[in-house]
């Protein structure tokens, strides 16, 4: 079983990628916290950095988990450039409840968060290209039952970043708003929030416990999501290319 945590679809595209390769079956990680997961063998969580972290929720719902002791346990992380401290995170998390995680790795893939600074993170496509050999790898690794955990080389700026001043900096950058006469109240962001943070009366209102996927920012059809009081441009908007809107909606 393959779990992931997805704002855009990049790390479900790569939880599907090594979920065919393996057999294996995926699962968004807030709806496994619900499930007894003891009997499976093999458990994948595969989910974003944010800020060289692992994102709030995903270290919220890691610990929740009812898994095996014994399972082959892998983390895939789909990044712009940089997993930092996220693999540790885990690790940590996972052994706090006596599971030792036995495979871990980073992926290239284009940065959701480039459109929060101006940048285009369609433009980051041809990372695709340029790592799918190291993906195919990775998937034959967890296939093999490889046991491997490849962390990021110690990097002051992961570890300046990783701290807790840092990250609600960073959250509080990242904190999505609704310019409220651009949005038509058609729910779609509510439907993709990974945490149910979104509710539509009339307009959109988004509340406390945001973990800054910016699903919301990338998936409005009328680019009503401001972060930095400042809308994106529709053609800054990024989802997978192989993922519809719908595969991340609940
Ligand atoms: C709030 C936020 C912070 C991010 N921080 C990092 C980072 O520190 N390093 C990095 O390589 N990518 C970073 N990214 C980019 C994402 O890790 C990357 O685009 C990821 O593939 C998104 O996954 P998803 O499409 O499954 O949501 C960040 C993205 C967001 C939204
Ligand atoms: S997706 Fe956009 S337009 Fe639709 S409710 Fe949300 S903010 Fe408003
Ligand atoms: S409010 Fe937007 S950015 Fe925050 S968790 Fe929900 S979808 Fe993600």
């Amino acid at each position: 079983m393959i779990l992931y945590f997805s704002g855009t679809g990049n790390s479900l595209a790569v939880a599907r990628h090594i979920a065919k390769a393996t057999d294996e079956t995926v699962m968004p990680l807030t709806e496994a916290v619900r499930m007894d997961l003891t009997a499976e063998k093999r458990i994948g969580l595969v989910f974003p950095s944010y800020d060289f972290n692992a994102p709030p929720a995903v270290r919220n719902l890691v610990p929740r988990l009812r898994l095996d002791p014994k399972a082959y346990v892998f983390v895939v992380i789909p990044c712009g450039a940089q997993a930092g401290n996220a693999i540790w995170t885990v690790r940590r998390l996972l052994r706090e409840k006596g599971i030792e995680l036995a495979y871990s790795h980073k992926i290239r893939v284009p940065d959701n968060s480039a459109i929060v600074f101006g940048r285009n993170p369609n433009d980051q496509k041809w990372k695709f290209t340029r790592f799918a050999g190291r993906l195919d790898t990775i998937t034959a690794d967890i296939r093999n039952g490889r046991r491997k955990l490849h962390f990021a080389w110690f990097s002051p700026l992961a570890w300046i970043m990783g701290t807790e001043r840092m990250e609600q900096w960073m959250l509080r950058t990242f904190r999505p708003a609704v310019n409220e006469t651009q949005c038509v109240g058609c729910g779609t962001c509510a439907r993709v929030c990974p945490v149910r943070n979104i509710t539509v009366d009339e307009k959109a209102a988004i509340g406390p416990h945001c973990t800054a996927c910016l699903a919301c920012l990338h998936a409005c059809p009328h680019q009503a999501i401001m972060v930095g009081e400042k809308t994106a441009p529709k053609a800054h908007q990024y989802r997978h290319p192989g993922v519809k809107l719908t595969d991340l909606t609940r």
